[in-house]
C-alpha cells in the first residue's frame, strides 16, 4: 500500500515535470496525465494494456493481473468477481492501473430490448437511444465499462446470421441509429458524482463494429471473404462507423474477414489512412477475438510473431484474446521489429479512454447487489418492442378489439410461449424466466378467452399430431395468432441460412390453419427477413415482430388488440426467394431494368432465344421483392400531398462560400379512425452523372403522431452535400477518390416506403 501511495505522488510529480520538460502546458490535463503514467511504465506494462483476456479466471491470469499484463478482461459479469479482480489490480499490481470489463452487451443486459434489427425497425431513434441508455444503466452497475455495440455492419443479405445485431440494408438508417446507440450507451450525468473533469462519460463505453465491410460477405456466410470496391466501401459500409466516431464512439472493433483479400487486423488502410488519418479518430481499435490470430489461417502470415506484426502495423491496440502482443511484443521490440515510440502512441489512446470512463476515481462495480428490470427499463423496453412490429398484411381483422364481446382465439405455434427464443440472440445476462410471452400477456387479458394448442414445440419441429391438435382447437374460436418464426439460436454469429424459408413444418402447419377457414393472424418472431410469400397469402394478417425481448408479449398483445397502432417499417427488404439475394432497395438501375416479365411457366415451350425479352430478372419471381424496403402498414391510412420544394442559397459551414439548400416539405393526412404514428421517409435519385447511381437513395425520415383527421407537414432539408458520393478516377494504374456532388437533376419523393408510389419533384444542381 505504501509503495501505491507513493508512486501516486511520484504520478502527480511526473505531470509536473513532463510538463516542464515538454514545454506542454496544462491546456491539456488528460493528455498530461496519461503522459505521466505512462512514463512509470515499464515496456511489458504498456503490451499489459494491449493485452485482453477471457474472464474465466485461473491463477496464472491472476499472476498476470498482478504483474500488470492484462489491460482489460471480457466476460466478467458478476459484480463480486469483478471487484476482486479489480481489487488485484488496483492494490496488488506495481502502478495500480485499473482493468477494464468488457461485455458483449448488445440488445440489453438483464431487461431485454428487441434485436437491433427490430429496433432498426422502430425508425425511432429517440426510443433506441433510451433504451441504450437504459442497458448502460443496467450494465454499470456490475462494473462492466465498454460493450462490444453497435454493430453497424451493412447487411444486403437475409442469409447472414449477423444482420440480427445490426440496423439492416441502408446507409443513412444505419447511420442515425448507430449515432443515437452510441450517444445512449456513453450518457455522462450532470452532477457526476466523481466530478473529475477529464471523465467524459458515466455510462458504457461503446464499441462500433466490425470495421469494416464485414456484412458483404459472400453468400451470407459469417466470416467469408468480402470484395468491395473502394468508392462502394466509402459510401455504403464506411459512413455509420463515421457517424458513430462522431457521436464520440470511444472504441472500435475490426472486423474478421478479409476485405478485399487483406483482413481487417492488418488493414492499414482502413485503421490508419483512412480511421486515424482522414477521421482524426483518437479512440482504441480493438481486435475481434483472436482476429489477429486468424491472419494465419487467412493466409497472410506463417505464425503468430508474424502475425503480431502485422497487427501493430495495422496499429490495432488491444488484442483481444489472441496473445500476440502478450507473447510476441518483447521479442519484436528485441529484433527491431517494433518500435518502443509507436507503442506508446498505441497505449496513449488505452490510457485515455480509461481516464475519461474514469476508472482511476471509479474502478469498482457500484454495488454487489445490482438491481435490475426497474419499470422504467421494462416501459422502454415493452414501447421499443411495439414500435418494432411491422405490420405487413391486414385484411380488417386486426384490430383484434372491436367492441365489448370477448375475442376467442387460439394462440398456436412454436414462439406463443418460448421465454429464452424471443430474447433472440445475444443474450448472454438476460433471463429468460423475466420474460413475459404472448401466451401469457393473452391469458391476463380479459378481453380475450384464450385457447392454445402449441402445434410444434420449436421452430425446427418437424412432427405432424401437434399441428392436427392445433387445427382442431381452431374450430371454436374466432380468430386463430399463429405465432411463428425462428428460435434465437438460428441468427447471430455463425447462424447463416441458405434457406430462409420458416424452419421445420411451420409452411405446413400455416397451411393446414389456413383450411380451417378461421381467419390466422401470422406473427413472425425471427432474426432476419425471412420468404413466406406462401404464409402471407394464406394469412388474414401478418405482423413482423423480430424478436421483441423481454416484453415481446405484452408488447404484440397491445399491438393485436389496438391498444396501440402499429409503426414499425421494414430496416431490410424481405424477398420472395433466397435466390434473389442479395437484394437491396438502393440498388443500380441496370441498362436492362425489368419491364414485364415473363415467368418461367409462361414460357412457351421450344420459343426462340430472345422471344421472352432481354431484361434483369429471376425466371421464378420477377424482380421485386416480396416487401419493400421501409413498408409498413397501420390501422389508420395516411395520405401524402403533394411535395413542395423551395430552393434558397446558403453558406457552407467550413468555407463560408454560397450553395444551394433546399427545403422539401411534404403535408401528410391521417385519413382513418385511429390517431397513428407515421414515417414519412425522403427518397432521391440522381437521373444523370458521371457514375450509375442508385435507383433510390434514402435521405431523411421522421417519425411522428398524427391524430385522426389531422394534417401534419413535415419538412426536411436537403444540401448539395447530402447528395454527393465517392468517384474514382484512373490515371494509368492509379485511382484518385473524392467525394463530389454532380451536376445533375435530381428526384426527389417524400413517401411511406421505398417503392415511392408518391409524386417527386425534381431540383436541379448547378
Ligand atoms: C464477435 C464479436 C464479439 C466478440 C466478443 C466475436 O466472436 O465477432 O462481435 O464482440 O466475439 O465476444
Amino acid at each position: 500500500m505504501i509503495v501505491r501511495k507513493i508512486l501516486k505522488y511520484v504520478l502527480i510529480l511526473a505531470v509536473a515535470v513532463f510538463a516542464a520538460c515538454t514545454g506542454k502546458t496544462a491546456a491539456d490535463p488528460l493528455s498530461q496525465k496519461v503522459d505521466s503514467l505512462l512514463a512509470l511504465m515499464t515496456f511489458e506494462e504498456k503490451i499489459g494494456q494491449m493485452n485482453q483476456l477471457e474472464g474465466w479466471m485461473n491463477a496464472d491470469k491472476e499472476a498476470q493481473i498482478r504483474a500488470g499484463q492484462v489491460g482489460s478482461l471480457l466476460n466478467v459479469a458478476d459484480p463480486k468477481e469483478v471487484n476482486r479482480l479489480q481489487r488485484i489490480a488496483m492494490e496488488e499490481s506495481r502502478l495500480g492501473i485499473p482493468l477494464l470489463f468488457c461485455r458483449d452487451v448488445i440488445h440489453g443486459f438483464k431487461t431485454i430490448l428487441p434485436i437491433p434489427i427490430g429496433q432498426a425497425a422502430t425508425w425511432n431513434p429517440q426510443l433506441v437511444e433510451q433504451g441504450a441508455r437504459m442497458t448502460a444503466e443496467e450494465t454499470v452497475q456490475t462494473g462492466i465499462r465498454l460493450t462490444f455495440s453497435p454493430m453497424v455492419d451493412i447487411a444486403r443479405d437475409a442469409r447472414w446470421g449477423r444482420l440480427a445485431e445490426g440496423y439492416g440494408e441502408d446507409t443513412y438508417l444505419t447511420e442515425v441509429m448507430g449515432a443515437a446507440t452510441v450517444r445512449g450507451y456513453q450518457f455522462s450525468c450532470a452532477n457526476n458524482p466523481i466530478n473529475d473533469s477529464d471523465q467524459i462519460i458515466n455510462g458504457l463505453a461503446a464499441c462500433a463494429k466490425h470495421f469494416a465491410g464485414y456484412g458483404a460477405s459472400e453468400s451470407g456466410r459469417d466470416y467469408n471473404t468480402t470484395w468491395i470496391p473502394e468508392i462502394l466501401l466509402r459510401d455504403v459500409y464506411l459512413p455509420p462507423f463515421k457517424a458513430c466516431a462522431e457521436a464520440g464512439a470511444m472504441t472500435m472493433m475490426c472486423s474478421f474477414n478479409a476485405l478485399n483479400g487483406l483482413p481487417s487486423s492488418a488493414n492499414q488502410h482502413l485503421n490508419i489512412d483512412i480511421l486515424r488519418n482522414e477521421w482524426n479518430y483518437d479512440g482504441v481499435l480493438i481486435s475481434d477475438w483472436g482476429s489477429g490470430s486468424d491472419l494465419i489461417p487467412h493466409g497472410l502470415c506463417a505464425d503468430k510473431q508474424e502475425a503480431a506484426i502485422r497487427c501493430y502495423q495495422a496499429q490495432m491496440e488491444i488484442d483481444m484474446e489472441g496473445h500476440l502482443y502478450e507473447k510476441y511484443a518483447q521479442q519484436l521490440l528485441d529484433k527491431g521489429a517494433i518500435d518502443r515510440k509507436r507503442i506508446d502512441d498505441m497505449v496513449r489512446n488505452i490510457l485515455r479512454l480509461k481516464f475519461r470512463l474514469g476508472l482511476f476515481n471509479q474502478p469498482y462495480a457500484t454495488t454487489e447487489t445490482p438491481e435490475y428490470y426497474s419499470q422504467k427499463a421494462l416501459d422502454t423496453a415493452l414501447k421499443t418492442a411495439q414500435e418494432s412490429a411491422v405490420l405487413l398484411k391486414n385484411n380488417g381483422i386486426l384490430p383484434l378489439v372491436n367492441n365489448d364481446n370477448k375475442v376467442n382465439i387460439l394462440i398456436c405455434g412454436p414462439l406463443a410461449d418460448a421465454k429464452k427464443e424471443q430474447l433472440g440472440t445475444w443474450i448472454f445476462d438476460g433471463e429468460p424466466e423475466h420474460s413475459v410471452t404472448p401466451l401469457m400477456a393473452f391469458k391476463q387479458d380479459s378481453r380475450f378467452s384464450v385457447a392454445y394448442e402449441p402445434g410444434l414445440t420449436y421452430s425446427r419441429d418437424t412432427s405432424g399430431e401437434g399441428i392436427e391438435r392445433a387445427v382442431k382447437a381452431a374450430k371454436n374460436v374466432d380468430a386463430i395468432l399463429y405465432f411463428c418464426g425462428e428460435e434465437a439460436i438460428l441468427s447471430g454469429e455463425a447462424r447463416c441460412r441458405a434457406d430462409i424459408n420458416l424452419p421445420g413444418a411451420q409452411c405446413r402447419m400455416m397451411e393446414e390453419l389456413a383450411k380451417t377457414g378461421k381467419p390466422a393472424v401470422m406473427i413472425v418472431m425471427a432474426g432476419r427477413p425471412l420468404t413466406i410469400g406462401n404464409e402471407v397469402e394464406k394469412a388474414a394478417a401478418v405482423l413482423y415482430a423480430y424478436h421483441g425481448g423481454t416484453m415481446a408479449g405484452p408488447a404484440l398483445l397491445s399491438v393485436i388488440a389496438g391498444d396501440v397502432v402499429p409503426s414499425g417499417h421494414l430496416p431490410m427488404t424481405m424477398p420472395q426467394m433466397v435466390g434473389q439475394v442479395p437484394m437491396y432497395y438502393n440498388r443500380l438501375n441496370t441498362g436492362r431494368p425489368a419491364t414485364t416479365p415473363m415467368l418461367i411457366n409462361d414460357i412457351p415451350i421450344g420459343c426462340p432465344q430472345f422471344s421472352i425479352g432481354q431484361s434483369s430478372y429471376h425466371l421464378e419471381v420477377g424482380d421485386q421483392p416480396l416487401f419493400h424496403f421501409g413498408y409498413g402498414l397501420s390501422y389508420t391510412t395516411f395520405e401524402y400531398g403533394e411535395v413542395d420544394i423551395v430552393e434558397s442559397v446558403g453558406k457552407n459551414h467550413d468555407s463560408g462560400t454560397e450553395r444551394q439548400e433546399f427545403s422539401v416539405k411534404c403535408s401528410i393526412t391521417n385519413t382513418g379512425k385511429y390517431d397513428a404514428m407515421e414515417v414519412p421517409q425522403l427518397y432521391v435519385h440522381q437521373m444523370s452523372g458521371e457514375l450509375a447511381r442508385p435507383v433510390k437513395e434514402l435521405k431523411g425520415f421522421r417519425k411522428i403522431m398524427i391524430k385522426s383527421g389531422e394534417s401534419v407537414t413535415v419538412e426536411f432539408k436537403l444540401t448539395p452535400d447530402d447528395l454527393a458520393y465517392w468517384h474514382e478516377k484512373w490515371k494509368g494504374k492509379t485511382a484518385e477518390y473524392y467525394r463530389t456532388t454532380d451536376p445533375a437533376d435530381y428526384e426527389v419523393w417524400v413517401a411511406p416506403d421505398s417503392r415511392c408510389l408518391t409524386r417527386s419533384k425534381k431540383i436541379t444542381i448547378h
